[in-house]
């Protein structure tokens, strides 16, 4: 077999064989392809796709190529969440002691980022003295004295999709269905949970642009994990629009408190109640509207804040920021973007408004620089609401940056004002199981 061979079969539109693509991720994770060979065939995945069994049997020669978390010893049904990436997106902030504090261990991994802002790892260390680098025996313990645990990626967890994303990152084949699905359905199915809640995000600050695409992706992840035996459902919901009003790490870890305390933007508020619903449905406490009002019981009871104060105080932090004795820093200099004319607000360019944060100091550009966990963007106005001429749409928040320019031109052209008002845009778009697709 040989490299070669394979980008000339993908290129003519032929479809690989389980032991040509357990070929390709076996020796490309021990360096014995080259990068411009990978890369070749990526390409040709990314123009001629691949089907079900083939994107199948990728995801799992992706698992296979690194350890795999075994959560046995924690009693109970652990369902893990991811979410496909978006801008302001700090769900998962908020719903692991939700989920916590109905009585359903969460023991959950997350990434740092590359992209425009942190990853949820990234939006933790904003607070002071949080440890997110834990040993899995130290992870397990943790989530089974109380209930919960977040930490980044400390295992060797599916090498080949690090490896693969890097290369695709550099190489404009990030966007493609059968290669996102089993770059994110490797790491779940290597991160040892018995049942996952997807959150694929649509619209303009996502990579699925349409309804149907993400609803597609969502089916095809959806499948990879029925057939690895782990009852999964995905939600696609809107990425049309940032997610609440807050942007960047610190920040939108003061808006994921504010929802905990039962305050809060009503877009975030319904997502978070969603998806952790549908979490404590897979681990089998109710109906989903049994679950959703166990879900807001949670918050309006003070036990999901009380429960995110507890993890954060056994992974080293503060918790008096959680419990509102001390408050999060924002970055000191502060630039309004105002309306340039009345009216209401028919589309936000999400990406760009992601992008402007990340210039401000807000994400890591470059591998290795360092992110301004204070710095970011607060939305005074978003998708569908009226504004007056002047009235300020967007604060940039910033400590230090050589592209404010930039920056303020991004916010400014990310926002269309029009006369008329706004059709309304529901948050969930379609929730799709292995066995139905509602919409
Ligand atoms: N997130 C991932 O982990 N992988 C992708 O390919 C896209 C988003």
């Amino acid at each position: 077999m040989n490299m070669v061979d394979l980008i000339m079969k993908k290129r003519n539109g032929e479809v690989l064989s389980q032991a040509e693509i357990n070929f390709f991720i076996t020796e490309y994770v021990q360096d014995r392809i080259p990068d411009y060979q990978a890369a070749a065939l990526l390409m040709a995945i990314w123009f001629r796709g691949m089907d079900k069994r083939e994107t199948g049997e990728l995801t799992v020669a992706m698992t296979d190529s690194g350890d795999k978390i075994d959560l046995s010893a924690i009693h109970g049904i652990k369902v893990d969440k991811h979410s496909t990436g978006g801008v302001g997106d700090k769900t998962t902030l908020i719903i692991v002691p939700i989920v916590a504090a109905c009585g359903v261990p969460v023991a959950k991994l997350s990434g740092r980022s590359l992209g425009h802002t942190g990853g949820t790892i990234d939006k933790l260390e904003s607070i002071p003295g949080i440890s997110t680098s834990l040993t899995i025996d130290d992870f397990i313990r943790q989530v089974q004295e109380i209930g919960l645990a977040l930490a980044g990626q400390t295992a060797n967890l599916a090498p080949a999709d690090k490896k693969l994303y890097a290369l695709r990152d550099v190489t404009a084949t990030v966007d493609q269905l059968s290669l996102i699905a089993s770059s994110i359905m490797s790491k779940k199915l290597a991160s040892g949970a018995d049942k996952i809640v997807l959150d694929v995000k649509t619209g303009s600050g996502a990579f699925m642009k349409t309804v149907d695409e993400a609803v597609e992706l969502a089916k095809a992840m959806v499948d990879i994990a029925d057939h690895a035996g782990k009852e999964t459902i995905a939600l696609v919901t809107d990425m049309d629009r940032p997610l609440g009003r807050m942007i960047g790490n610190s920040l939108e870890v003061e808006e994921a408190l504010a929802v905990l305390r039962g305050e809060g933007p009503v877009d975030l508020i319904e997502v978070c109640n969603l998806l952790a619903a549908n979490m404590l449905y897979l681990a089998g406490q109710g109906s989903l509207s049994e679950c959703a009002d166990l879900a807001k019981e949670a918050v309006s009871s003070g036990r999901a804040l009380e429960k995110f104060a507890l993890m954060i105080a056994a992974q080293g932090g503060d918790a008096d920021y959680i419990r509102g004795h001390k408050q999060l820093e924002r970055a000191g200099k502060v630039h309004d973007i105002t309306a340039p004319i009345s009216g209401y607000i028919h589309y936000v360019e999400t990406d760009d408004l992601g992008k402007a944060a990340g210039l401000l100091g807000a994400a890591r550009l470059q591998k290795d620089t360092e992110i301004d966990h204070q710095s970011g963007i607060i939305l005074h106005k978003t998708l569908g609401d009226y504004v007056v001429q002047g009235e300020p749409l967007v604060s940039l928040l910033y400590n230090k940056t050589n592209s404010l320019d930039e920056a303020c031109n991004l916010a400014l052209y990310a926002f269309e004002i029009k006369e008329s008002p706004a059709e309304p845009r529901p948050v969930l778009l379609a929730r799709v199981t292995a066995n139905s697709i509602e919409r």
